[in-house]
């Protein structure tokens, strides 16, 4: 038997712009990632036997999310199976997945592409099958576009990255943000595809800088940086989720948040904060106005 605890962080996006649609149905984005301190947990068991075929196994502490191949964690498993089993001599076995999940699912946490580069990064390890975090990055992209700066931020020492193309080019960031933020989610999710789908028939008044974001971050700048924060995507959901945009304005006139922007393709909202003590106070007050909210950190784990 072979096991390993892994910690799959969430991300949010400091920035997010849609520069194009592409054959493929995806879009073409530009978007600083940074990973923050919120972080499931992830132990994998691996437990090799004589019949052959893998039996893949996920519990998790969250009733509702299913346990088969709609679970990234699961296509992640079999993937790695898929690819590198035979090159490892992986002949049978059983592999226990057991995540406990703190990042809200469905939130544009990346939550589940976190769980799902934690799987290939732990198989990577227990099977010893020697692949950078280039080539993982690579498998990474089959399971979905944030999967590969998951990879890059579990495996190296970077915290943030331009990502381009599907998001799946990353440009890692020497200077992280050194913040205390919170995340504030309404309660129900939002389908990313079903954003994109509407996003084209925006006009998009303001696009963010990233240079000059990349720019601020590596200066210090926190005004360059905030000026940059802008997510296009906040045009469809803020409009047609009446509950996020209340949430945004409450977080901005509520707490004493630098900066207020909605990650992904939403619900989450999050606030930027001088200090942790400033941080716990604004979660505190979402969480009396009944928001499942969060205080995180976007250096460390
Ligand atoms: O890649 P992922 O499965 O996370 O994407 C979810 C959905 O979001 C895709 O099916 C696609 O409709 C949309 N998407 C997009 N362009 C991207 C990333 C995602 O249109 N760059």
């Amino acid at each position: 038997m072979r096991e390993i605890y892994l910690k799959a962080c969430g991300k949010i996006n400091l920035s997010l712009d849609v520069t194009g649609v592409r054959q493929d149905g995806y879009h073409d984005l530009s978007t600083v990632m940074h990973s923050i301190s919120l972080y499931d947990r992830i132990h994998i068991v691996w437990e090799p036997n004589e019949e052959g075929g893998m039996q893949i196994r996920i519990c998790t502490n969250r009733p509702y999310l299913p346990v088969d191949e709609r679970n990234l964690a699961w296509r992640a498993a079999q993937l790695m199976n898929e690819r590198y089993g035979s090159q490892a001599g992986i002949e049978g076995g059983v592999l226990k997945i057991s995540m406990k999940k703190s990042i809200p699912v469905a939130a544009g946490l990346a939550g589940g592409s976190a769980d799902g580069a934690a799987v290939l990064i732990g198989l990577n390890r227990i099977w010893k099958l020697g692949l950078n975090t280039r080539q993982l990055c690579r498998l990474g992209e089959e399971l979905g576009s944030d999967v590969p700066f998951c990879i890059l931020t579990q495996n190296t020492r970077y915290r943030a990255a331009l990502a381009t193309g599907r998001g799946e080019h990353l440009q890692p960031l020497r200077k992280m943000m050194k913040k205390h933020i919170v995340l504030a989610k309404p309660p129900f999710g939002v389908s990313t595809k079903e954003v994109f789908r509407h996003i084209d028939a925006y006009e998009i008044p303001m696009h963010p800088d990233h240079r000059a974001l990349i720019h601020g971050l590596a200066a210090g700048d926190d005004e360059e940086v905030y000026r940059n924060m802008i997510n296009v995507l906040e045009l469809y959901t803020l409009e047609h989720y009446e509950a996020v945009k209340k949430l945004k304005d409450t977080v901005r006139s509520r707490t004493s948040a630098e900066k207020v922007l909605m990650s992904g393709s939403g619900p989450t909202v999050f606030g930027v904060y001088s200090s942790m003590k400033e941080a716990k106070k604004a979660c505190s007050i979402l969480r009396d106005l009944r928001y499942e909210a969060y205080w995180a950190s976007t250096d460390g784990r």
